[in-house]
């Protein structure tokens, strides 16, 4: 596996192997490494010659400064488990490398970006598609793996790749649990012993929603009980429950026929935000 902490050696490597029969799939991350970034560096490689992942902690995309500082760091685990999955390629880079002295871009999309993270989050999926449009640039995939598990992320990636003409084709991978149901996430790591048991309680929530709603129950009252649910569970607390058009991002009212709706969820956990969602039919 071949590790690159700059831009331009890493360019060079890769022209170095590109063919026109040859195809390079790019798994983007922020380190500290678990099962589901994993199974996106399998999807990597069934599709692709290559696989590039990158481990950047990217600091625009924070609005939070605790959560920046406090984000889990375990490069050497994260390196022998990118090397055990097959990953042929790290990019590692440092905020000078990415970002240089200033940074100005600022991407808006619209609506997209403004309800449940974005609204919670601002200036989040601004940074996420300032570095994610750097990280296409720069190493020309043509595929790139995204989860499931950050479908606004995903949905707002995908029009930023149709809008800007980035040639390149993307995929979204399934959420991986644990076995409780609780969506993996490096966050996870920061829970104690308490919050960790009580955790999949977003899981829970999302799956008697999509009952409730697939049943044929109001959006208003299953929201009202989801909040009482997680509420009274210790150290828990909601901060949203959607129902969202899966493409756009438009918030629903109610089960629209025609459009794939997702449930997303957001709360936390002691001091820990965790997010998960849900397709309305399928899974
Ligand atoms: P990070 O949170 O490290 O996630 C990297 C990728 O792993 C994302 O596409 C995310 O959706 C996916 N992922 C996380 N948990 C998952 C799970 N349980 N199952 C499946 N996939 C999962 O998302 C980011 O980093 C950053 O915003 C990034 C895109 C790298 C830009 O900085």
């Amino acid at each position: 596996m071949e590790i690159f902490k700059q831009i331009a050696p890493l360019k060079a490597f890769i022209e170095g192997i590109k063919r026109p029969n040859k195809t390079i799939g790019l798994v983007p991350t922020m380190g500290a490494l678990h099962s589901g970034h994993l199974s996106l560096i399998q999807a990597s490689k069934s599709h692709n010659s290559l696989t590039v992942a990158t481990i950047y902690i990217n600091p625009t995309q924070f609005n939070n400064p605790t959560d920046l500082e406090k984000y889990p760091k375990s490069m050497e685990q994260d390196l022998e488990m990118l090397r055990n999955a097959g990953c042929d390629v790290v990019f590692s880079p440092n905020d000078f490398e990415m970002y240089g002295n200033s940074s100005l871009i600022k991407f808006d999309f619209g609506s997209m970006d403004k309800v449940m993270e974005g609204k919670f989050r601002p200036g989040h999926f601004s940074g996420v598609a300032v570095v994610v449009s750097k990280l296409f640039n720069i190493i020309q995939p043509d595929c790139a793996y995204f989860g499931q598990k950050d479908w606004q992320q995903y949905a707002i990636i995908r029009q930023l790749v149709d809008e800007l003409k980035f040639d390149l084709r993307l995929y979204s991978v399934p959420i991986m649990r644990e076995a409780d149901g609780l969506a993996m996430s490096s966050r996870n790591l920061r829970l104690n012993q308490t919050q960790r048991a009580n955790a999949s309680v977003y899981f829970q929530a999302l799956t008697r929603a999509k009952e409730a709603l697939n049943k044929g129950e109001d959006l208003l009252r299953v929201k009202r009980s989801i909040k009482e649910m997680v509420d009274r569970t210790p150290e828990m607390r909601l901060e949203y429950l959607e129902l969202a058009d899966s493409k756009n991002l438009n918030i629903l009212e109610g089960i629209d026929e025609g459009v794939v709706a997702i449930l997303c969820i957001a709360g936390y956990a002691g001091e820990v935000r965790l997010i998960d969602n849900m397709f309305l039919v399928g899974e």
